[in-house]
């Protein structure tokens, strides 16, 4: 610990710690990942879902190579293990898996093999996703989510990929953010298929949580059957921090209550005892002014007071991490975040955010909560869905046009931090601790306005 001889105004020299700049260690064994999904990076991912609605509405941006993540992913890999990072977060895409209804693709099981032999090798361990966002086109004709039947699909498909697969793997989620899906394509009308149904979001909200519940049972039988290691699963759950404008309004606390079971419990709600570690995506902190269920409007307090905001408009609020994982501390599982990161394009900004939400993080480790990992959204510049390629989430900087990537100024700070396992305190400085302002001047001639 650092100490500095300080005067104190009677001239006594005194040893104060300089609490501010303490070095802050994580705890051993923590996971540094990065994490990508496969729609948004691998390209060309032709026989699903989101690929025959990019090509059928008009205007949409579309993914097309994307970041040819699958043909590079040996050099990405590399980059990964350049930041010195031991973990890697990805989702295997159904639709090359199974293009066609009971088809499997072998090639592309080699492929994924060949990806998880490559990270296990370099000691980066895999977090695999098994849906993230995509369905293959012959699932969403028969209905996607909305029918039951597609529980069926799935639990085969994981059969058959953890079949393949499962002897690479520890860390399972079956599916990616449930909330977030069902509202983006089934309520707000976003994604494909773009519904606007309340009833179906529902339907496809309790499909996706019964789908997590049988695949968690079955991907411990197919480990226990083959004398595996135990694996470990859950889902990416997108939490979000809350706030009531009226904190003293018996309504308004109700329905920050109903908001934040919504959000942030449902789903266990819905899967019982079927998680073995808490998966947790970050990003959102609402304002709520008052009762309204126009999701959309959740997102536009930020803007109306100048806050601090990403280049997609979500606000920068690092507490909101911290209230967050103290709040999944009830589950009395292992916890990992394992999205959180930042759309812009301005570097300090980018690194700024990075230290301070993992000050949070550290704060909540302090506090008891069992943070066993952090994943940074994302690698890699990528496929924003709906938003395209504009917004820039990686560490990695893409140039679209060559496919080559350079590091961001925010992938060797996290490179530091992974390689002591710990905030190292200079780093802290990024915060505005210990900034030296320059000495106020007095002007001549000045006259008082
Ligand atoms: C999703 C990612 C997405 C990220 C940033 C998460 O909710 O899982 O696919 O790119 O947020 O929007």
């Amino acid at each position: 610990m650092r100490t500095r001889r300080r005067r104190s105004p009677a001239g006594v020299a005194t040893g104060e710690r300089l609490k501010f700049h303490r070095t802050l260690y994580f705890p051993p064994k923590f996971l540094w990942g990065t994490a990508t999904s496969a729609h948004q990076v691998e390209g060309n991912n032709r026989a699903n879902d989101w690929w025959a609605w990019e090509q059928r509405v008009k205007n949409r941006p579309k993914s097309g190579r994307a970041c040819d993540h699958y043909f590079r992913y040996r050099d990405d890999v590399a980059v990964i293990k350049s930041l010195h990072g031991n973990a890697y977060r990805f989702s295997l895409e159904w639709s090359r898996i199974e293009p066609e209804a009971g088809q499997w693709n072998h090639r592309a099981i080699d492929h994924y093999r060949d990806l998880l032999r490559q990270l296990n090798r370099s000691g980066i361990k895999p977090m695999v996703t098994l849906h993230h966002f995509t369905l293959p086109q012959w699932v969403a004709k028969h209905g996607g989510w909305t029918r039951r039947h597609t529980i069926a699909y799935y639990l085969r498909y994981v059969r058959y990929v953890v079949g393949e697969l499962g002897d690479q793997v520890e860390f399972w989620t079956t599916v990616n953010e449930p909330l977030g899906y069902a509202l983006h394509a089934y309520l707000v009308g976003l994604w494909p298929p773009q519904r606007t149904s309340y009833w179906q979001t529902l339907v496809v909200y309790r499909n996706l949580a019964s789908a997590h519940r049988r695949a968690y049972r079955a991907i411990h039988q197919m480990y226990r059957a083959r004398r595996w290691h135990k694996p470990k699963i859950g889902f990416n759950g997108n939490n979000v921090s809350l706030y009531a404008y009226r904190q003293h309004s018996l309504f308004s606390w109700l329905f920050i209550r109903l908001a934040d079971w919504l959000w942030n419990h449902s789903f266990f709600a819905l899967t019982g005892a079927t998680h073995d570690f808490i998966a947790v995506n970050y990003y959102f902190h609402y304002r709520l002014h008052g009762v309204h269920f126009r999701i959309l409007r959740f997102y536009t307090q930020a803007r109306a007071e100048h806050r601090e905001m990403s280049e997609v408009g979500w606000e920068v609020y690092p507490q909101g991490i911290f209230d967050v994982l103290i709040d999944l501390r009830r589950y009395g599982k292992p916890i990992y975040v394992t999205e959180n990161g930042i759309a812009t394009t301005h570097e300090s900004k980018r690194t700024r955010y990075l230290v301070s939400y993992l000050k949070e993080v550290y704060h909540a480790v302090q506090a008891g909560v069992d943070v066993r990992g952090y994943f940074w959204w994302s690698l890699l510049d990528n496929f924003e869905w709906h938003l395209g390629f504009t917004p820039r989430f990686g560490l990695v900087k893409v140039n679209y046009r060559n496919q080559e990537r350079t590091l961001r100024p925010a992938a060797y700070a996290y490179a530091r931090i992974v390689s002591v396992n710990a905030i190292p305190h200079r780093m802290l400085r990024v915060l505005g601790h210990s900034i030296n302002l320059p000495a106020t001047r007095r002007r001549k001639n000045r006259h008082p306005a």
